[in-house]
């Protein structure tokens, strides 16, 4: 199948790669001619671990194409994937503006019958909307469908992802399209669900504020652990146990980040708003995660009464391993703090420290590794679990550190181990045993 991808962000340009993969003539279009000169060299714009050498390879067998050029691309093409982004406008709804834009030049540029796949996430009703504007602007002669295909991928393993999804949800409410859209993913060899559009629309937003509900679940349940002497990290395990609960994203934190999760909960809020419903579950997901993002301050103040004139390491950048994204990391949240209460901040990412510069204050100082980041400092905050970051010898910490007060906002460490060092260690719903023993009395 021919098919064009408009798009070539996260999400688009690991769709593009993974269809033509599977033996599809892909091409992908993006505005950004610097981009798009790149990608064709088989070089990914984004930092995702495979997605480099997949390019390589399906650029060489003549399957995968990029341009700038709408018209270009949509020439021969049966099927366009909408890939753009939606970003959040201040009031937390879905930003649309995009998409209409896709929607125009598909309307004006196409000659011959057509199936427009959306795949950005949109607010219930958009696809009904992105047609009906279709419909609008096309020749009368010419039949155009819209069918949503919301994504699942994550970051840091999308390339996995696409390969592996648990299922791939295809809404449509006219069968042909339907049908063309589940040929055309039936390769992947992932179950398929079919269902409607305004259904397909849901499940994306379901999906991504019931995980996030999750971690806000398992990290309330680490604050109290944290109180009554529990370990979460037991806790997570046993409860994962039972298959109706689920052993995934049970991991507790310093809070979700990234460029899903902060966004569709707000962006869920806002749809139940529209038409009257108060989602308040969500609401206190939502205000929660944002409390839950600052607890290393929180605790660091209990620790020291003022953190003004500290020397803090901080080690991990990016909302979660293996990517360079730092949308909504909870590094964000707790750096510009510490600067605006006098202290010097340290800062190491093994990928994030470019897209960091752009948005932190300009107090940070950046260094080339975990070590210089921790040498001479009073505090470090761990703020991602990145693999080199878990491997660190503990030594160093006592070692390198000015007074070792390390705050682990990912649990990187074994408690076991951690006992083992002189280290003052904080980590989330886990307490050191050779503290003091909780007599907890009922009130
Ligand atoms: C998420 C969804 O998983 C994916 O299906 C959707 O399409 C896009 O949003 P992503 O944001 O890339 O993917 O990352 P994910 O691995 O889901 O993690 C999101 C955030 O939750 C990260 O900040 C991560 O640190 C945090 N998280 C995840 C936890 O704190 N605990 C967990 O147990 C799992």
């Amino acid at each position: 199948m021919n098919i064009a991808v408009v798009g070539t962000g996260y999400v688009g340009l690991v769709t593009g790669v993974g269809l033509s993969e599977i033996g599809h003539n892909v091409i992908c279009i993006d505005t950004d001619e610097n981009k798009v000169q790149k990608m064709k060299e088989g070089k990914s714009p984004i930092y995702e671990p495979g997605l480099d050498e997949l390019m390589v390879k399906n650029i060489e067998a003549g399957r995968l194409h990029f341009t700038t050029q709408h018209a270009e691309a949509f020439k021969e093409v049966d099927v366009i994937y909408i890939a753009v982004g939606t970003p959040e406008n201040e009031d937390g709804t879905a930003n649309l503006t995009y998409i209409n834009q896709v929607a125009q030049q598909i309307a004006q540029i196409i000659k011959k019958d057509i199936v427009v796949v959306t795949k950005s996430t949109v607010p219930v009703g958009t696809n009904h909307y992105i047609k009906k504007k279709l419909k609008e602007n096309v020749s009368s002669h010419l039949n155009v469908e819209v069918v949503s295909n919301p994504e699942f991928l994550r970051e840091g393993s999308a390339v996995y992802d696409i390969f592996h999804g648990d299922r791939i949800v295809i809404g449509a409410d006219n069968k042909k399209a339907g049908e063309i859209i589940r040929k055309v993913n039936e390769p992947f060899g992932i179950p398929i669900f079919e269902t409607d559009i305004r259904s397909a629309e849901m499940i994306k937003y379901a999906s991504n504020a019931f995980l996030a509900t999750k971690i806000s679940f398992i990290n309330e349940i680490a604050n109290i652990c944290e109180k009554v002497g529990a370990d979460v990290e037991e806790v997570a395990f046993g409860m994962g146990m039972d298959s109706r609960v689920g052993n995934q994203f049970l991991k507790a934190g310093i809070g979700y980040g990234g460029s899903c999760f902060p966004k569709d909960t707000k962006a869920l809020k806002k749809i139940a708003e529209n038409v009257e419903y108060d989602f308040s579950l969500l609401s206190a997901v939502i205000e929660f995660n944002n409390k839950q993002q600052r607890k290393l301050i929180d605790q660091a103040l209990k620790d020291f009464s003022s953190l003004e004139g500290k020397t803090i390491g901080v080690l991990g950048l990016a909302f979660k391993p293996n990517t360079d994204d730092i949308r909504e990391a909870a590094s964000l949240a707790i750096i510009p703090e510490l600067i605006k209460m006098g202290a010097n901040v340290k800062a190491y990412d093994p990928v994030a420290i470019e897209n960091a510069k752009k948005v932190l204050p300009e107090e940070v100082q950046y260094v080339g590794s975990a070590l210089e980041a921790i040498e001479g400092t009073d505090l470090v905050f761990i703020l991602t679990e990145w693999d080199e970051i878990k491997s660190l010898p503990l030594e160093i910490f006592a070692e390198k550190m000015k007074s070792a007060f390390v705050y682990d906002g990912r649990n990187c460490f074994s408690l076991k181990v951690v006992q083992e060092h002189e280290i003052n260690y904080y980590s989330i719903g886990r307490r050191l045993s050779n503290k003091q023993d909780l007599i907890i009395e009922s009130k």
